[in-house]
C-alpha cells in the first residue's frame, strides 16, 4: 500500500504538548514521520514527551511573545521552519456562573485560549506564506458551539477560536497550499477534567450519545488527517469529534 498520510520531512509545533491531547498529537505526528517541537509551559512535561517521540522540548507560555519567539528560534535551528502548527494549549479556567466570576477569571482564559492561539499563528504564518505551504489546526471545543453552563469564559473562548480559524483560513487562500482548520472535541479523558467540578463533567458526558469520554488518541488521529498533505481542499472548517453530541 502507498504511504498515505506520511509526514516525513515535515516540522510540527504542538502547543500544550506536555500531556493529554497534546501529548497524543505529538506521539502520533512523530510516528507518522514528523519532527516535533513540544511546546509547553511545564518544561518537565515537555521534556518527557519530547524524549518519548524523538522531538525537542520547548518550554514557554503561549501568551508570551518572547517565549514563542525563543521556541521558534530553537525549532528552526534544530529542525527547520514549522510546516505544521497545532494550537492545542488551553485551560478551562474557574467554573462558575456569570455572577460568580470576575473580570480576571475571564481575562485568564481568553489570554491562553484565544490570544495564545493568535500569537502562535502570527509567529508562524509569515514563514508558511513565504514557503507557500502550511497546515494549522486549532483545538476548539464543543463548548464553543453549544456553550456549557458554568464555563462561560471557556465556551466563549472556544467560539472565538472557531471564528478566528475561519477568518485566517480565508486570509490565507491564494498564498499557496496553506490550510487552517479547527476541531471541537466533546469530553476527552485527560488531566484537564481534574480541575472541573464532577457535576460539570457529568453534565458533559450525559450529553454524549455514545455515553463515554473520548480518548486523546482519537483526537490525534483527526489532527493527523488535517495536517497531512492529503487534506489540501479543506480549510476554515470546524471538525466535530464528540461521540455524536454535535448535530451540526
Ligand atoms: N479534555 C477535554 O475534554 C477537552 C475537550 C474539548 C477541548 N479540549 C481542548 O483540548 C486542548 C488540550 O486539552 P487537554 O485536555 O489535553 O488539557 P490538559 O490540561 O491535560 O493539557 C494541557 C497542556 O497545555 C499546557 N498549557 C496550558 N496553558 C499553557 C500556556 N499558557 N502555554 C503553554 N502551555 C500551556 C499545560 O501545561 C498542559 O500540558 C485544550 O485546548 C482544551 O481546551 C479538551
Amino acid at each position: 500500500m502507498a504511504d498515505f498520510f506520511r509526514l516525513d520531512g515535515k516540522v510540527a509545533l504542538v502547543t500544550g504538548g506536555g500531556q493529554g491531547i497534546g501529548e497524543a498529537i505529538c506521539r502520533r505526528l512523530a510516528a507518522a514521520g514528523a519532527r516535533v517541537g513540544v511546546f509547553d509551559r511545564d518544561a518537565a512535561k515537555a521534556q518527557r514527551v519530547a524524549l518519548a517521540c524523538g522531538g525537542i522540548a520547548l518550554a514557554g507560555d503561549v501568551t508570551c511573545e518572547a517565549d514563542i519567539d525563543a521556541a521558534l528560534h530553537d525549532i528552526q535551528d534544530q529542525f527547520g521552519a514549522v510546516d505544521l502548527l497545532v494550537n492545542n494549549a488551553g485551560i478551562t479556567g474557574k467554573a462558575g456562573k456569570l455572577w460568580e466570576l470576575t473580570r480576571q477569571d475571564w481575562e485568564t482564559v481568553l489570554a491562553v485560549n484565544v490570544l495564545g492561539t493568535v500569537l502562535c499563528c502570527q509567529a508562524v504564518v509569515p514563514s508558511m506564506r513565504s514557503r507557500g505551504y502550511g497546515r494549522i489546526v486549532n483545538i476548539a471545543s464543543i463548548a464553543g458551539k453549544e456553550g456549557n453552563p458554568t464555563l462561560g469564559p471557556y465556551s466563549a473562548s472556544k467560539a472565538a477560536v472557531i471564528a478566528f480559524t475561519k477568518s485566517l483560513a480565508k486570509e490565507l487562500v491564494g498564498h499557496g497550499d496553506i490550510t487552517v482548520n479547527s476541531i471541537s472535541p466533546a469530553v476527552i479523558h485527560t488531566p484537564i477534567l481534574d480541575g472541573l467540578p464532577p457535576a460539570t463533567v457529568e453534565y458533559m458526558v450525559a450529553r454524549i450519545p455514545m455515553g463515554r469520554t473520548g480518548k486523546p488518541e482519537e483526537v490525534a488521529a483527526l489532527v493527523h488527517y488535517l495536517v497531512s498533505a492529503e487534506a489540501s481542499f479543506t480549510t476554515g472548517q470546524c471538525y466535530d469529534i464528540s461521540g455524536g453530541r454535535a448535530t451540526y
